[in-house]
């Protein structure tokens, strides 16, 4: 499977993730059910930190993309592995304080943060704030000076790259609600808006082209592009940018259509980052500035897997056979949302030659309630438990309680032990903020 996990096939023939057999899991916490391997976690956030340590001199840091997968033990690993978090909404930035993570070592995005998000943010001392709109950093700068303190942000750029990916997942076209664009003149004057606030320090730019992308080339154009930006503010403005925030984007493997990425490969586009950004910085006579990245797929994504029941087995023929599982839609949206593809496979029967295509599809009232289209299997019945592979990604930070399902819980493996880290919803939470009006009673 995969060298950087712990998935793999154990001697019964079944999935084993952290030295956790698949369809042991499934009997003592149900399905549908969330897992991750801490490992993985772990090991990409360190290729990445290594990578900066021998490329960069250890001048950057990694932020954990924590949209990708967000719940209090994920921003503990994430502190117990020396990274930086970055958060886009006041939801995300309580579970990280929850969670003991570090204020200073945050960063919080949005193309259209809350006053209340704002405000939030200022009294936990947030390290620092993406702006990204002008009266974004009037309401900030007022509140700065209310309170008498001073805030560093960064401005969202967008460098006009384009990646080869899902239009939906590409933010930085010149058609974008993220950003100002160098090529159309707006990130001057974001720059001369933020600068001419008395109580916003403007610490460095970010840009984030795009996700689920596998061309270094993409990577590199960014941050030459950004180069040339912190250099045109070098003599525009005189400021010499401190940071330079990059975004994540790094693709992962999600079936045979795309690579399967080693740790040599993430560490690969690291340093062709490092190296670009070296080489034009002592071109552009610059100073090097410190390095952001903010992976959040590449980092949580293959460490996920979601265990399912089989349910309803409906063979149309001539047309399709549908496998029903027990979850669907309401805790991985993205099939529905991308036609995203994934791996699917019989948990306890790995070994088992696939005879059928079939397509997945979720418990959800609606036809487009699909986890996945066509995938290989072996005979599939109802009982058996299936797994879907790289879900660690946007699917629990996706997820919903449509048609009041419950969202599943999660749990995390390491060396054969689990231990639950979003516990089970009940019935009794499906309820617990609705409110009938006296006057229906
Ligand atoms: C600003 C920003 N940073 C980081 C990320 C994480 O991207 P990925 O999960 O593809 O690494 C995103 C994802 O949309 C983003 O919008």
């Amino acid at each position: 499977m995969n060298e950087r996990s712990t998935l793999k096939i154990n001697g019964a023939g079944h999935l084993e993730i952290g030295g956790c057999d698949a369809l042991e899991l499934a009997k003592e916490f149900g399905t549908p059910l969330y897992v991750f391997d801490e490992d993985h976690i772990r090991s990409m956030i360190r290729v990445y930190r290594r990578a900066i340590e021998e490329n960069y001199g250890g001048n950057g840091t990694v932020l954990y993309a924590s949209k990708a997968f967000s719940c209090m033990a994920v921003y503990a690993i994430a502190q117990s592995e020396g990274a930086g978090v970055d958060v886009v909404s006041g939801g995300e930035l309580y579970t990280a304080l929850k969670a003991g993570f570090p204020a200073q070592n945050i960063f919080m995005h949005g193309n259209n943060k809350t006053e209340e998000e704002l405000e939030y943010a200022l009294s936990s001392k947030i390290g620092y704030i993406v702006v990204d709109s002008f009266s974004e950093a009037d309401i900030l700068d007022e509140m700065c000076s209310r309170r008498g303190v001073r805030q560093r942000v960064l401005i969202r750029i967008n460098p006009g790259v384009e990646a080869h990916t899902h239009a939906y997942v590409q933010t930085a076209t010149p058609d974008s609600k993220f950003g100002f664009s160098i090529a159309n003149g707006t990130a001057d004057q974001m720059c001369r808006h933020v600068l001419s606030k008395s109580s916003l320090d403007l610490v460095g730019f970010h840009c984030h082209i795009g996700s689920q992308i596998f061309e270094r080339q993409s990577f590199v154009l960014a941050a030459d592009k950004m180069m040339d930006y912190i250099a045109h503010v070098k003599s525009t403005f005189s400021l010499e940018a401190d940071i330079l925030n990059i975004g994540g984007g790094f693709g992962i493997y999600y079936t045979d259509d795309d690579p399967k990425l080693g740790e040599e490969d993430y560490y690969g586009y690291l340093k062709a980052l490092c190296d670009e950004i070296k080489a034009k910085a002592a071109l552009l006579k610059v100073r090097e500035p410190a390095l952001a990245i903010e992976p959040g797929r590449s980092i949580v994504g293959e460490a996920g897997v979601t265990l399912y029941t089989a349910g309803a087995v409906k063979d149309i023929p001539g047309v399709k056979k549908y496998v029903a599982v027990d979850g669907g839609m309401f805790e991985n949206p993205r099939y529905a949302l991308y036609q995203s593809k994934y791996t699917v496979v019989a948990a306890g029967n790995m070994n088992a030659p696939c005879t059928q295509k079939v397509t997945i599809a979720g418990k959800c009232c609606e036809s487009g309630d699909i986890i996945a289209v066509n995938v290989p299997l072996p005979e599939i019945e109802r009982g058996d438990v299936l797994a879907v592979l790289s879900t660690g990604a946007y699917n629990y930070s996706m997820a919903s309680n449509y048609n009041r399902n419950f969202i599943p819980e999660a749990v995390l493996v390491k060396d054969g032990r689990a231990d639950v880290i979003v516990k089970k919803q009940t019935f009794e939470d499906i309820v617990r903020n609705d409110v009938i009006p006296q006057r229906l009673k």
